[in-house]
């Protein structure tokens, strides 16, 4: 479909298991399919059975859960419930906590948990600061020594990794010798596989500067596909891997510049402090922090100054 369609990067650990049988809805009739949803519209979750589940994925994921999601819980679990064939909330979550459920259902909870909402050069002011401040500092340190190191932590989809890709290419450009290498994770399996496969709708186009489009992305051979692929030199820059923040992870990098945005919105305030001061502990000294605009640090105690909002450096 594509004149280029081979994806690189790794992501050994994005590999499929469970038990999980074909969907019972897929191949009956209409009528069946109606029936099954009636019986699955009537279902309500117990509060007992809320309560176990917002425990589980707050512990497990950092997500906090609060009663006022479980309406939103239970509309995200339905399909889960027809997949599996049981028809009460109470049954799947028997199964989620039976050692067979916890072998098999944990990767699909986090699936349908997360919300992975993305856009390519997202909360764009971030950009002109790597550009103005970040990145001039590290290549002054750096130079063409080595590979800078960057990490798009939480990242979805891919379009914050790609977005780093095609800004730093940019800069390569400009500044023959340097070099680059970006480690993108994120906890969900499924979110990982289609940031790996790189290819988008049509309809993100705009998102992308103009003079960037041509240079990085190739377009759908058949136009009604409406479809778009970053191109191979920027994915070989992006490798992939799954990782979830409340496992006690090391990594075998320092990042010198660290995406970690619109993640740990989702996470409690004594989370969120555990985690940065774990990413601290990982960030090279003088390497760079970016969060989301709508997060703070604000009272939590950590080896960092302030370089601009949502923008700081390890000291
Ligand atoms: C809203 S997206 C943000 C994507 C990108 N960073 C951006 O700002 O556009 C949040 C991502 O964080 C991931 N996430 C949630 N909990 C996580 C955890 N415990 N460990 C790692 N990633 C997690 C989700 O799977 C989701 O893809």
């Amino acid at each position: 479909m594509f004149k280029h369609n081979k994806v690189s990067g790794p992501v050994g650990q994005v590999a499929r298991s469970g038990k999980e049988t074909t969907d019972p809805g897929a191949d009956c009739g209409d009528k069946d399919l109606m029936s099954r949803n009636m019986t699955l519209f009537k279902a309500e979750m117990g509060d007992a059975e809320f309560q176990r589940f917002s425990s589980l994925i707050h512990s497990e994921f950092g997500i906090k859960m609060p009663p006022s999601k479980k309406v939103l819980l239970q509309s995200r679990f339905q399909k889960r419930l027809r997949v599996l064939g049981f028809e009460s909330y109470e049954e799947y979550c028997e199964y989620v906590f039976s050692p067979e459920g916890q072998q098999n259902e944990r990767q699909h909870l986090v699936d349908v948990v997360t919300t992975n909402t993305t856009h390519f050069f997202r909360e764009p002011k971030h950009y002109d600061i790597l550009n103005n401040i970040v990145l001039p500092e590290v290549w002054r340190n750096t130079g063409s020594g080595r590979d800078v190191k960057i990490w798009s932590a939480g990242c979805s989809s891919g379009e914050e990794p790609y977005t780093l890709a095609m800004v730093f290419s940019e800069f390569a450009e400009r500044h023959p010798g340097f070099r680059f290498s970006i480690q993108a994770t994120d906890i969900s399996r499924d979110i990982l596989q289609k940031a790996m496969r790189a290819v988008y709708s049509m309809d993100k186009l705009e998102e992308i500067p103009q003079g960037m489009r041509k240079k990085y992305l190739l377009k759908s051979k058949n136009p009604a596909k409406r479809l778009m692929k970053m191109n191979q030199t920027i994915r070989s820059h992006v490798q992939f891997s799954q990782l979830n923040f409340m496992d006690d992870f090391k990594l075998n990098f320092s990042p010198d510049i660290l995406f970690c945005r619109n993640v740990v919105i989702y996470f409690d305030r004594p989370t969120q402090e555990v985690l940065f001061t774990k990413f601290c502990n990982h960030l090279a000294v003088g390497g760079f922090l970016f969060i989301g605009h709508s997060e703070s640090l604000s009272g939590m105690k950590l080896p960092l100054r302030s370089v601009a909002p949502t923008v700081f450096q390890r000291i």
